[in-house]
């Protein structure tokens, strides 16, 4: 039998630089996560800053984790890329350096989907993240949830009609003045707050909602924050805003992760897979492990990222490398990055 293959994974969807160097399914040999924190004087990431980011420290990040993993860029077997869906400049700075290095040491090349690459983070670290299980994928930029009943068939249940879970959190942190990004910011602040203080709208949850609606999976997150806005208006022309911050921040967090959990156990009863993982940005937030994790009780099981895996990452792209890469799949020399590239394998309902 051939030797484990190493795959080098390669992320630059948005504001993250990240290569990771792995061997066969699990053993990260080497991994670097660099964020560009630049983006914070602007409270949202800058396209343009975050394209000229990555071009300035691609090679040394490689560099780095191929140190780490004390190998060389002559050792690695096959390359993976994030080729979309993410901003269009900086998804071109890592498909073009891996591009380059595929053809020049003549090595398969995968154009990886970034959401896709999220479901495979839990498996890099605990081996029975496997399907079948309900996903939901929450960040900055996507919110999905997905019922996976093998590896590379997706059935869409739902998706948000507006803002992405993660960029609610981003937001609602703005507008209470809290730092970027929001979800941390939201979490930490949020312990000092009352998650009943302020009764904010859960969207699109509602109890006459039946299997087969069309907004029974779906989520809004636009108006919950448009509710935030209007309740701290409320409050400054009070003179009570300073105050209240913590628990604007705890029941903003708990009217999202109610929705969150609430569409996502419709899934769990729907499909009768008491299996869920998680994956995303946001699946880093304590509240939304605690409750899924009580809503799915002890016959169930919920796998979830630990956080450095949560967020955007190299060895997750070089784990859905080696899975596509099994399949037989090969990117063409021309591969090119696509902001909107659709999920490989989604089936819709
Ligand atoms: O997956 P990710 O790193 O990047 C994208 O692909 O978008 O997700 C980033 C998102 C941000 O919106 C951030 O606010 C959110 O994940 N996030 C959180 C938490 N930590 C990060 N949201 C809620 N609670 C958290 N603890
Ligand atoms: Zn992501």
């Amino acid at each position: 039998m051939d030797a484990e293959p190493i795959v080098l994974g390669l992320e630059t969807s948005c504001d993250e630089t990240s290569a990771a160097v792995l061997r066969g399914e699990r053993e990260l040999l080497g991994h670097i996560i660099l964020s560009q924190d630049e983006h914070e004087l602007y409270g949202g990431v800058v396209p343009e800053i975050a394209a000229r980011a990555h071009l300035r420290v691609v090679g040394d990040v490689v560099d780095g984790a191929l140190r780490q993993a004390g190998l060389g860029l002559e050792d690695v077997d096959l390359f993976g890329v994030t080729a979309g869906p993410g901003l269009i400049g900086a998804l071109l700075v890592g498909v073009s350096w891996a591009k380059a290095a595929a053809y020049a040491l003549d090595r398969p090349l995968i154009g990886v989907h970034h959401m896709e690459a999220h479901l495979f983070s839990v498996s890099l670290e605990d081996a029975e993240a496997q399907p079948p299980f309900v996903a939901l994928l929450v960040s900055g930029g996507h919110t999905l949830l997905l019922w996976v009943p093998e590896w590379g068939r997706y059935r869409l249940l739902g998706a948000t009609r507006d803002d992405a879970a993660g960029e609610a959190f981003d937001k609602v942190a703005k507008i209470l003045g809290l730092g970027y990004p929001g979800g941390p910011e939201i979490q930490r602040v949020a312990g000092d707050g009352d998650p009943a203080a302020h009764a904010f709208p859960r969207p699109m949850l509602a109890s006459t909602q039946r299997p087969g609606d069309d907004d029974y999976y779906a989520f809004s997150f636009s108006g919950l924050k448009t509710a935030v806005l209007t309740r701290v208006r409320e409050l400054e022309r009070a003179g009570t805003l300073a105050r209240e911050t913590a628990n604007l921040a705890a029941s903003f967090q708990a009217a999202a992760v109610d929705v969150l959990v609430a569409k996502t156990m419709r899934a769990v009863e729907q499909t009768g897979c008491r299996r869920v993982l998680i994956g995303g940005g946001v699946a880093a937030s304590r509240a939304l492990r605690s409750a899924l994790g009580d809503a799915i009780g002890g016959h169930g099981s919920l796998y979830h990222p630990r956080l450095r895996l949560a967020t955007d990452n190299g060895a997750m792209i070089a784990r859905a490398a080696l899975f596509r890469h099994r399949r037989g799949e090969r990117a063409p020399l021309d591969l090119t990055a696509r902001a909107d590239l659709p999920f490989p394998g989604l089936e819709s309902p």
